[in-house]
């Protein structure tokens, strides 16, 4: 078949890659030209697994190509993949739906004419409930022959191919048979392999994939908020959170106390939700999604205070060293990275920062030009006098404490991620303090 994505950012690139690694002919379409030229190099403008490879062998055989014209992508295909982003708005929590409405306008004339197929534009983007049917009427008032289908996509960075190809659930948003046809041939390969196919209207759709984030930002919050109590008694929260995750009711993902979530996503897609539900009348319903997002944002803040009060109760004059930028592991997006968010507070607050990150350096560097970065652990954590694991990068996991203890000013460890080997640590001499643990030196 043939297709367009658009918006070729983090969900679109992957999206088009991967539907050219099944077989289709697919067109990106992005309005940076720049990252247009990369991605028509096979280059992935961002660090992602596998996503190389396959943007080569997709480029090379002629299979996906990329564009910067709206036009050439309405008379390309008939089916449409919108991803471009809907961040949060400067004014308020709700979502920016400019550059999805914007995209439905561009194609609009395209689908305008005759003998056209039945055109099909099919949403992926993170979106508030009811945006389809809005963006049905908007393609009608504009004269477009043209249906609307949602498709949330759910792929985690770090494995977003895997995501996408072996997914756990493909969600269809639809209106109409055809659609739902579409999008069936779309996945084929997915399906015979075994994908469940859950068709449903638009709403419930959209409603999916912001009710599948927002319950994993409350069992995340809620595990920080046990790492809290567990603070105040002394018990162990990785404990409880192991006990707890053996309840097969409850499982164990998203049970990792920490610093919490960041991303792209979650942050921004509860804040939507929260916003959207005001709108319809129904903001007690998910009231609680506030509380979520407000301990989320405290561990930041008691990360820093902790670390504050590790070197002596004040930053000026202190040297802190930082492991991990990105906003988790296996990514070097640094879009509301909880790491960096604590790094600038505590520069802020006085003191000098030097952060590491295997993958994330240059993209902190850009959006926080005044930290200070390492291209190597050692050279972070140089004459440091507290040092914070902030993201739980595997190779933080295999640092010798012993050898880094001979390179700080003084060994004091904040595993904000609650991943390190505390006694190994302990044992080489590092006093180390991990929220929601019993404190050791
Ligand atoms: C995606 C989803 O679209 C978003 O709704 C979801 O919540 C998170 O994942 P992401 O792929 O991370 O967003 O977005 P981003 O990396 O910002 O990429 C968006 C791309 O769309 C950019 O390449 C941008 O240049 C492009 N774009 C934006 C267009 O092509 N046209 C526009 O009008 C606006
Ligand atoms: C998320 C959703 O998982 C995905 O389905 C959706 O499509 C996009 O948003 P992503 O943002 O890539 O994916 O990251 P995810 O793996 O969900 O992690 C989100 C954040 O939660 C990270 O900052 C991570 O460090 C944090 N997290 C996750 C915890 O703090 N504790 C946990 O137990 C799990």
């Amino acid at each position: 078949m043939r297709l367009t994505v658009i918006g070729t950012g983090y969900v679109g690139a992957v999206h088009a890659a991967c539907m050219a690694e099944i077989g289709h002919e697919v067109l990106g379409l992005d309005v940076d030209e720049e990252r247009v030229a990369v991605l028509a190099a096979g280059r992935p403008p961002f660090y992602e697994p596998g996503l190389s490879r396959m943007l080569q062998r997709a480029v090379t055989t002629g299979r996906l190509r990329f564009t910067t014209s709206s036009v050439e992508a309405a008379r390309f295909a008939d089916t449409h993949f919108v991803c471009v982003g809907t961040p949060q708005r400067p004014d308020s929590g709700a979502a920016d739906l400019r550059h999805v409405e914007g995209v439905v306008d561009a194609l609009a004339p395209g689908l305008r004419r005759a003998g056209h197929n039945g055109a099909l534009v099919v949403g992926k983007s993170t979106v508030p409930v009811g945006t389809a049917d809005r963006l049905a009427e908007r393609l009608r008032a504009a004269g477009a022959d043209a249906d609307v289908a949602w498709n949330p996509e759910f792929l985690r960075e770090g494995c977003a191919i895997q995501d996408t190809l072996r997914p756990e659930r493909i969600v269809a948003g639809v209106h109409s048979a055809r659609a739902e046809a579409r999008l069936r041939a779309v996945y084929a390969p997915l399906l015979a392999a075994g994908t469940p196919f859950i068709a449903t209207d638009t709403a419930t759709a959209e409603l999916v994939k912001v009710a599948s984030n927002s319950f994993l930002a409350t069992k995340v919050s809620f595990i920080n908020a046990m790492a809290e109590i567990c603070d105040v008694v002394g018990a162990d929260v990785l404990t409880l959170a192991e006990a707890m995750g053996a309840d097969s009711r409850i499982g164990p993902r998203f049970l990792a106390p920490g610093l919490g979530f960041g991303g792209s996503c979650l942050p921004k897609d509860i804040r939507a939700f929260a916003e959207r539900a005001e709108e319809i009348g129904r903001g007690d319903s998910v009231a609680f999604l506030r509380q979520v997002d407000e301990i989320n944002t405290r561990q930041r803040r008691r990360i820093v205070d902790l670390a504050q009060r590790l070197v002596g109760g004040t930053f000026e004059g202190r040297s802190v060293a930082v492991l991990g930028a990105a906003f988790k592991p296996g990514s070097d997006d640094v879009r509301d990275s909880p790491a960096l968010a604590v790094a600038e507070e505590a520069r802020r607050r006085g003191a000098r920062v030097r952060v590491h990150d295997p993958e994330a350096v240059d993209n902190a560097r850009a959006a926080h030009p005044a930290l200070q970065y390492a291209l190597d652990v050692a050279k972070a954590c140089e004459r440091a006098d507290v040092v914070l694991h902030l993201t739980e990068w595997s190779q933080y996991q295999e640092l010798d404490p012993a050898a880094l203890a001979t390179v700080v000013r003084n060994p004091a460890m904040v595993d904000a991620r609650n991943t390190l080997d505390v006694q190994a640590w302990h044992s080489a001499g590092w006093q180390l303090c991990a929220p929601g643990r019993p404190r050791l030196g």
